[in-house]
């Protein structure tokens, strides 16, 4: 059902609170140091059901699972960029949408995953919601979650917590107009990462 579709910041994130480190680009995806972030993905020694190019800790297992199990993602235009578009198709194997003030060429459009938003956050969900049935729907980059909770469009907050301080880079929790409440509803203990799980109180 449309309307109980969960809206969950998901992303992986330093100690200090950065998804990258500092000079991110395509050819350093998550800046000096952040690659760190996603070390845990491939730390396992059973690849994913889903995507046999992942491999997690066997305790990381089941929230990786859940993470691919979204019905949709939202993103912005620099992680587009950054990820070179994914070849076209998102990890999570949902369709995503990309908030950007111009639509790229080539790998969004027919054909791929992925859909260029010009209009806002707004409309990006509202497309994000008539695809994600009632699966959840992942909000993956800093600049976009920080505009989404700022609106108050933010149901969840998953983050995937690495013991590794960056000092610098692409900060998640910034731009806030205001005190969030939030309730932790789940920690999971794996290796090289800690699953939190929150819950935004309105
Ligand atoms: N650790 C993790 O789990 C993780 C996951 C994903 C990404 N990342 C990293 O995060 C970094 C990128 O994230 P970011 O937060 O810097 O940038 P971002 O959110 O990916 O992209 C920001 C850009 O999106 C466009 N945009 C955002 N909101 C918009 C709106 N309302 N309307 C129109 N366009 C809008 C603008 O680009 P234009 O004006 O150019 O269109 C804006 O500069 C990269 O380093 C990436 O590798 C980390």
């Amino acid at each position: 059902m449309p309307g109980m579709t969960i809206t969950s910041i998901s992303l992986s994130i330093s100690l200090d609170g950065y998804i990258a480190g500092p000079h991110d680009g395509p050819d350093n995806p998550l800046g000096d140091g952040g690659s760190s972030l996603f070390d845990w993905w491939t730390a396992g020694t059973e690849p994913l059901a889903n995507d046999p190019r992942f491999a997690p800790p066997t305790r990381s297992r089941q929230v990786a699972t859940e993470l691919f199990d979204c019905g949709a993602v939202l993103t912005g235009r620099r992680t587009f960029d950054i990820a070179r578009g994914w070849g076209g198709h998102h990890p999570a194997g949902a369709p995503f949408f990309v908030l950007t003030h111009s639509a790229p060429p080539h790998w969004v459009g027919p054909g791929t995953g992925g859909t260029a938003v010009t209009d806002g956050i707004r409309s990006a969900l509202d497309q994000a919601r008539h695809v994600a049935g009632d699966r959840p729907i992942g909000i993956t980059s800093a600049n976009v979650a920080q505009q989404y909770m700022a609106a108050g469009l933010v149901d969840e907050i998953n983050l995937n917590l690495i013991p590794v301080l960056l000092g610098s880079g692409v900060a998640l929790f910034a731009n806030l107009p205001e005190p969030v409440g939030l309730e932790c509803t789940r920690v999971v203990e794996s290796d090289g990462v800690t699953h939190l799980r929150y819950r935004v109180i309105t």
